[in-house]
């Protein structure tokens, strides 16, 4: 693929891939052709497999390929990129799509690194893939956050508000009791963390469009809307679960009348397969897409000291040396960074 034709295909790597959403924008992507080549990033070796196998059957495309990827191990992600690094075979790397991600709501659990999960999934395990990557991309590029709509207090998601106490906080919640730790049951403290997790994609999207500054490759966030029936559902009870899995999904048309942002997951994975492929969406860079349309985040969101020291504390916790942290701009375009 020559640069400035028009078409950016190449290799794009969408973490959990294996279902729901991710697996959606992977279908999509691989339907549309256009010179992609799709690598399902997956915690489990055989899920992965299965799912590159329906893939290649549903998208109707060869062009997917597998690989383990365990965003609660940092070993795992420092493992993923080296062996990502030795893939020759493949085309080059043209975008990256963050869009793994979990919810604990049953009790508080740690990664392998001693991080609670959440946070070590959906921030750190990200951010430092994003770091091992970046300097594997061929500009143009694009890296894509999955965030959610329920990082923004003024939705009414019936979530919990986002807490931001800092990445140390976040890291180690037992150490650094924030709110909730006293008198919240784990299910409130559990969905505060996911959204707070969600605020720290959009922090980040926003801190890497800064840094990749003319660079040629740009960084967005996506809020894909409620979708129920994924596998975000699966730490709920068994009741919650059923609504989750079996009701609400039939109601999603009448969601739909009312205006609410609530999509099945191939709707969610289309408009996110169109954040990567989108010609109209070249050089766009630091925004956030509700679906397929622009919108602003909330506004604790476009915080840019706390943007900034999450940054540099994801840095130190996850061990990335000065020597390693992106550089600022130096590239070739200029992206339409918003500025707010
Ligand atoms: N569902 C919604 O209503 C909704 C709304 C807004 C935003 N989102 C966001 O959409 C994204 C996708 O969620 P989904 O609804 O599609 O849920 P899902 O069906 O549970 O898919 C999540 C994916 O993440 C993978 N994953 C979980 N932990 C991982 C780890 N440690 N390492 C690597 N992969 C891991 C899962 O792999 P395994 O299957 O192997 O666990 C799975 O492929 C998430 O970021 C979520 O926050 C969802």
């Amino acid at each position: 693929m020559r640069e400035g034709d028009g078409k950016i295909g190449g290799t794009v790597v969408i973490t959990g891939g294996t279902q729901g959403l991710g697996y959606e924008a992977a279908r999509s992507i691989a339907a549309a052709g256009d010179g992609w080549l799709v690598v399902v990033a997956g915690r489990d070796g055989e899920k992965v497999a299965r799912a590159v196998g329906r893939l290649r059957t549903e998208g109707g495309s060869p062009r997917v390929e597998g690989m383990v990827l365990d965003l609660a191990s940092l070993r795992s992600v420092r493992s993923f990129a080296e062996a990502f690094a030795a893939r020759d075979d493949l085309p080059p790397l043209r975008a990256l799509v963050c869009n793994a991600g979990l919810q604990v709501v049953s009790g508080t659990r740690y990664t392998e690194d001693g991080f609670e999960t959440t946070f070590g999934v959906n921030h750190l395990g990200h951010y430092l893939l994003v770091n091992l990557l970046v300097g594997q991309m061929a500009s143009p590029a694009r890296v894509v956050f999955v965030s959610s709509g329920t990082h923004d207090p003024k939705q009414r998601t019936g979530m919990p508000a986002p807490h931001y106490p800092g990445a140390k906080a976040l890291a180690w919640p037992g150490r650094n009791p924030g709110p909730g730790a006293d008198g919240e049951g784990a299910g409130v403290v559990g969905r505060r963390r996911y959204t707070t997790s969600k605020l720290c994609n959009v922090y980040t999207t926003y801190e890497l469009a800064r840094r990749l500054s003319g660079s040629g490759i740009t960084s967005n966030a996506f809020d894909p809307g409620y979708m129920p029936g994924t596998g975000l559902a699966r730490d709920w009870g068994p009741f919650a679960r059923f609504v989750s899995d079996r009701v609400l999904p039939l109601l999603v048309p009448v969601f739909g009348m009312f205006g609410m942002n609530v999509n099945t997951v191939e709707t969610s994975g289309g408009a996110l397969a169109r954040l990567v492929t989108g010609q109209e969406l070249e050089g766009v860079s630091g925004r956030y897409f509700e679906g397929k349309r622009e919108v602003r985040s909330s506004e604790p969101s476009y915080d840019r000291e706390n943007a900034a020291k999450l940054w540099e504390t994801s840095a130190e916790l996850v061990g990335l040396g000065a020597e390693n942290v992106l550089p600022r701009g130096g590239g070739r375009q200029p992206e339409r960074v918003r500025e707010d």
